[in-house]
């Protein structure tokens, strides 16, 4: 069965490629965007898309994936720290979701080290820079697919 993922992104993300490439690298968010549509349709799944500088707009597509995702790859940017509504639209939307940071948060300042929906997420990718997203795009998908785990190549 063909999975549909949300992936949404938030604030200052569409800015990736120019925005303070020493933290963030200089792969734009529609080189992410490429290569997580290239992987989905590989793997048969359908990715819906949304980026928003708007916490409401997040809110919203968050709200209109009811019924009409099996799961989410969200990087909230700064909302990750105070979004309240997003954490509550992800607990309304009740799908496998996972948390994508480029940077790792947890090595920055104070403020970013604390995340509101880590806790309501399947897992969280932080620290890895653009392939974290697909990383996180590959995990969901072998998480809804019930894939068992095995390393790539493992078998020699
Ligand atoms: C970010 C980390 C956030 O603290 C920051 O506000 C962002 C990007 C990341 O991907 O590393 O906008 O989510």
């Amino acid at each position: 069965m063909s999975r549909r993922i949300l992936v949404a992104h938030g604030a200052n993300l569409g800015l990736l490629g120019k925005r303070e490439p020493g933290i963030y690298g200089t792969v734009s968010l529609d080189e992410i965007r490429a290569a997580m549509e290239g992987r989905a349709r590989r793997r048969e799944a359908a990715v819906t898309w949304v980026q928003s500088n708007h916490e409401g707009e997040i809110v919203d597509a968050l709200g209109r994936a009811i019924d009409a995702v099996d799961g989410v790859v969200i990087n909230p940017g700064a909302f990750t720290h105070t979004s309240l509504a997003i954490r509550d639209a992800l607990l309304a939307l009740a799908v496998p979701t996972v948390e994508v940071h480029l940077s790792n948060i947890y090595a920055r300042e104070e403020f970013r080290r604390r995340s509101v929906i880590s806790d309501v997420v399947l897992g969280v990718i932080s620290g890895l820079g653009p392939r974290g997203a697909l990383l996180a795009l590959d995990a969901l998908l072998d998480h809804l697919d019930d894939k068992p785990f095995a390393w790539e190549g493992a078998e020699g």
